[in-house]
């Protein structure tokens, strides 16, 4: 129950999907959280519920687009403010695309790219300088099983996420000395609303191809990204937490 106690982390993403069940966990485990996503009134509702259910004010929502340096200083100040500093951030915010090389407008590839390689080097630049005033901290960037196989498609979106992969090591290797940590999770198929906009037959093939041929519930990402932001994964860093029913064991 308390994993996370008396830890401050900020989510992006996190009105709906893994962010929000992220959220939900954290709080579970002691911890209080920002959320931060374009979607304000989901984003809001997630808040109350974790609140409700807290009986506490233990989620704050904030406006936040993670392509906007501004946004993310307002989210890390916010942290800092309402709960007295910033301990976790998990960037979690991202956008798909399935077309490949050749079908990916120029307008499409800035805009993935822009979220999920850009979005997350932000939240870095600006999460670290308040995780060193605590004395440390710990980064989870989502990447995805996308970011270490390719798949013929999803084009901006392999490439952003293999991005995510290397930008996770090369921060672990710079911020070891601050005691921050930093982490990547590579999710497979998880049932949320990204998912969800897929079609049976989209989605089919992708599930017989891992050996548990099944999708997951975000929970079962979530859990592994409250280890890697305790103190449980003290000595981890720079590692990369495949979370996929095996498909890139195969
Ligand atoms: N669902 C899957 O199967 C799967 C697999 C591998 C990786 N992932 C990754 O997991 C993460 C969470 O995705 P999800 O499955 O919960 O999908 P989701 O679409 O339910 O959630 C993504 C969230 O990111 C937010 N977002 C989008 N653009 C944003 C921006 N510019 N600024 C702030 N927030 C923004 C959305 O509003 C949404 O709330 C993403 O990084 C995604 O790429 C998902």
């Amino acid at each position: 129950m308390d994993r996370l106690k008396g830890k401050v982390a900020l989510i992006s993403g996190g009105a709906r999907g893994q962010g929000a069940a992220e959220a939900r966990l954290f709080v579970g485990e002691g911890a209080r959280v920002v959320i931060g996503d374009v979607l304000d009134a989901e984003t809001a509702k997630t808040a109350d519920q974790i609140n409700s259910k807290a009986g506490t004010r233990a989620a704050m929502a904030v406006h936040l687009d993670v392509t906007r340096a501004a946004d993310w200083r307002a989210a890390v100040e916010t942290c800092t403010r309402e709960f007295g500093g910033l301990d976790i951030l998990v960037n979690n915010a991202g956008i798909a695309n399935s077309g490949g090389v050749e079908d990916t407008s120029e307008e499409e590839w800035d805009s993935v790219i822009n979220v999920n390689q850009k979005g997350v080097w932000l939240g870095m630049k600006f999460a670290v300088p308040a995780m060193r005033k605590r004395g440390g901290g710990s980064i989870v960037n989502i990447s995805s099983i996308y970011g270490i196989i390719g798949s013929g498609g999803s084009a901006a979106y392999h490439a952003s996420k293999g991005a995510v992969r290397l930008l996770t090591k090369s921060a672990a290797v710079q911020y070891a000395g601050d005691k921050i940590r930093v982490n990547s999770v590579h999710p497979g198929v998880i049932l949320t609303p990204m998912v969800e906009m897929a079609s049976r037959e989209q989605l089919q093939p992708v599930i017989d191809m891992a050996p548990m041929k099944r999708v997951a519930q975000p929970e079962e990402v979530g859990w592994c990204v409250v280890f890697l932001a305790s103190d449980e994964a003290s000595f981890v860093t720079g590692a990369e937490l495949v979370v996929d029913g095996g498909y890139t064991a195969v």
